[in-house]
């Protein structure tokens, strides 16, 4: 069995070595950080991401992909071995900050990778600007890690959350669509979920007609299919993902909603999911920076390997994942492996091109990617790239960031 293979065996004992890994390190103390500037020591990456809940599989995805792009560096980060401890943030933002402050202050990580849920990454946010520890968001889209609350030690590899949308809703407007009916989780990520679809969908001429809301990570759908029902409108575009938006796409084929009323989201809707859903996601289109069939030599080596490794098609998480391992693996080959050298590895980050399965991309002033958002459908068991919304799409835009330096 390969290496990275028997670290998804199941996602208990995963869970259980990443633990022992973490308490054994705790206990041994740390590898203080002038044997990392002699290059004695190993790397110490904190994985802080949800692995059980909604999000749960979007973070053992995520982490699957991150060590694959380490394993394709024969291992190591410049040069260096590399230790993980690993802190399952169950998406509950009232631990966020204090699970990233364990993983930074107690067992001394000298990279943090985290997380999924927008609420659990503002605890993050504070921590890594207190510390200043090299930080990737493997996905986490609350706009103000990039905008108001930027830093140069924080740098994303995923999106902000209005940028998946915000070409949705120029699509959903061009179709014709005049009265739509919103639904998503009332969080940080819902608002701007909806926020970035409102802004180009109205500018298009189209009016939201309702917007209908409920608590994370609530799935009791039933009410607000009936209502949508009864509102009749022109067509429904929601934000829901991971373990809920299977449960939407059943709940509205149940509901008799599907064929009738138009079902748009962010590509979350559908990303992860198709195996899991049957037909209820047939035809749905959605927006995002991933999708299926993205003929690249590079998103076909991916692909490949990651089926390989895990028996599982990638999603758009794991190649986020994968690519903040591509990320942090340029940062340290820039410093040969000296982590003390940061100014130099965000130096060596901020002007990477990475040669991503999305396509090739680079990371705006404030340190979120400007990439091109692909429409996409629902074909089988595929999300089927069928155009480009918008091009080198940087939303909101950089300016938002006042860089501190
Ligand atoms: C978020 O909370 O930022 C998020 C979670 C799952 C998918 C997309 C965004």
């Amino acid at each position: 069995m390969s290496k990275l293979r028997k670290l998804n065996t199941g996602r208990r004992k995963f869970i259980q070595d990443s633990a022992a890994l973490g308490g054994a390190a705790a206990l041994a103390g740390w590898v203080p950080s002038m044997a990392l500037a002699q290059g004695t020591g190993k790397i110490k990456v904190g994985l802080m991401l949800p692995y059980t809940g909604t999000y749960g599989q979007i973070g053992l995805v995520i982490t699957n992909a991150f060590k694959l792009a380490i394993e394709e560096n024969g291992g190591k980060l410049g040069g260096r071995d590399i230790e993980y401890a690993t802190v399952d943030d169950e998406s509950d933002p009232a631990k966020g900050a204090d699970n990233a402050n364990r993983l930074v202050n107690r067992d001394k990580v000298d990279v943090l990778v985290g997380t999924v849920h927008s609420g659990v990454q503002m605890g993050i946010q504070k921590i890594a600007r207190e510390s200043g520890v090299l930080t990737i968001i493997p996905n986490a889209g609350v706009a103000a890690a990039t905008t108001e609350l930027c830093a140069p030690n924080i740098f994303r590899t995923s999106f902000a959350n209005g940028q998946t949308t915000y070409p949705m809703g120029q699509v959903v407007a061009k179709k014709g669509h005049k009265n739509v009916v919103t639904l998503s989780w009332r969080y940080a990520a819902g608002e701007e979920m909806i926020g970035g679809f409102k802004d180009s969908f109205t500018k298009g001429g189209g009016k939201i007609l309702k917007e209908l809301w409920l608590p994370f990570p609530n799935v009791e759908f039933q009410a607000l299919l009936t209502e949508i029902a009864s509102l009749k409108p022109d067509a429904v575009f929601v934000f829901f993902a991971g373990g809920g938006a299977a449960k939407f796409l059943k709940d509205y084929q149940a509901a008799g909603l599907k064929g009738k009323i138009p079902l748009y989201g962010s590509g979350f809707l559908t990303d992860g999911v198709l195996e899991a859903v049957g037909d209820a996601a047939e035809g749905v289109e959605t927006t995002l920076h991933y999708g299926d069939g993205i003929e690249t030599p590079k998103n076909k080596a991916f692909r490949l390997a990651y089926a390989k490794a895990f028996k599982l098609q990638p999603d758009v998480y794991a190649m986020q994942g994968y690519d903040a391992g591509l990320l942090l693996i340029a940062g340290l080959k820039a410093v040969k492996g000296d982590i003390t050298k940061k100014k130099e590895i965000i130096a060596a980050m901020e002007k990477v091109e990475i040669d991503s399965p999305r396509g090739k991309w680079r990371m705006s002033a404030a340190h979120n990617p400007v990439q091109d958002f692909y429409l996409r459908k629902v074909v089988g068991q595929e999300n089927k790239v069928v155009g480009v919304a918008m091009k080198a799409l940087d939303y909101p835009p950089a300016s938002m960031c006042k860089m501190p330096r």
